[in-house]
């Protein structure tokens, strides 16, 4: 299994994103948040904005909705082209219809929960999503600490999609960096978001490569 690191835009110069698009070139998705003002406390930008930077990069775009109502927008991002498209089950109606219908379009679909939500009734329904999204800070903002507590369901998935042979990945989101990746990795985690970690470094690529290969060895030694 192979470590993925998604550097979150949230983190970039939003004037700029088609020079920073190119700052980070060996990334291996892009992480897009998106963000509406109700969901969170945070507003980001919207499916105009999304479907223009599908046609700047070559890179498959991993969006991330922190909006209500994604069974009403959601399917319009996957419609767009994007690679990926996670949504939030608190604020879905019906995340597994939600997500056959992004399948439908050609899209991956992804769940995300928030440090509060418990995982347990989304573990007997793995197997329609291509992603789960444990977020490991409450959404909304970049640069805050990884919350621990969150950690229980990196390993509480991971051992589910390993016991069923599922083909999910395990995003997780908030507060990742060269401090703790290898431990997240270890515990179950395959596909890494990271805004602050990534784009304040000196060298971004330099940065991304060290994130992977920290992940990598956190999987490698996992029990
Ligand atoms: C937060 C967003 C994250 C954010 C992560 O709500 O979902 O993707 O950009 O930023 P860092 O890695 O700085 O915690
Ligand atoms: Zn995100």
């Amino acid at each position: 299994m192979s470590a993925r690191i998604n550097p979150s835009i949230l983190s970039a110069d939003f004037v700029n994103f088609e020079r920073d698009f190119n700052s980070i070139s060996n990334a291996d998705l892009i992480h897009v948040d998106v963000m509406d003002n109700h969901f969170v406390p945070n507003l980001t930008f919207g499916l105009p904005m999304v479907a223009r930077m599908q046609q700047i990069t070559p890179k498959p775009l991993d969006i991330h909705l922190m909006i209500e109502s994604p069974d009403r927008w959601a399917p319009g991002y996957a419609e767009a082209g994007a690679f990926s498209v996670t949504f939030h089950a608190e604020a879905a109606e019906s995340p597994v219809k939600l997500a056959r219908t992004l399948r439908s379009i050609g899209a991956r679909a992804g769940l995300a929960i928030k440090p509060g939500t418990a995982i347990d009734s989304y573990l007997e329904v793995l197997a329609e999503f291509d992603q789960i999204l444990v977020m490991t800070v409450e959404p909304g903002f970049g640069g805050q600490s990884l919350i621990e507590d969150t950690l229980s369901k990196v390993a509480a998935v991971r051992r589910k999609v390993d016991a069923e042979k599922l083909d999910v990945w395990l995003q997780v989101d908030g507060g990742i960096d060269e401090t703790n990746i290898e431990r997240v990795a270890n515990l179950g985690a395959d596909t890494f978001v990271a805004g602050s970690a990534v784009f304040k470094a000196e060298d971004r690529q330099a940065q991304i490569d060290n994130l992977r290969s920290l992940a990598a060895s956190g999987i490698a030694h996992r029990h």
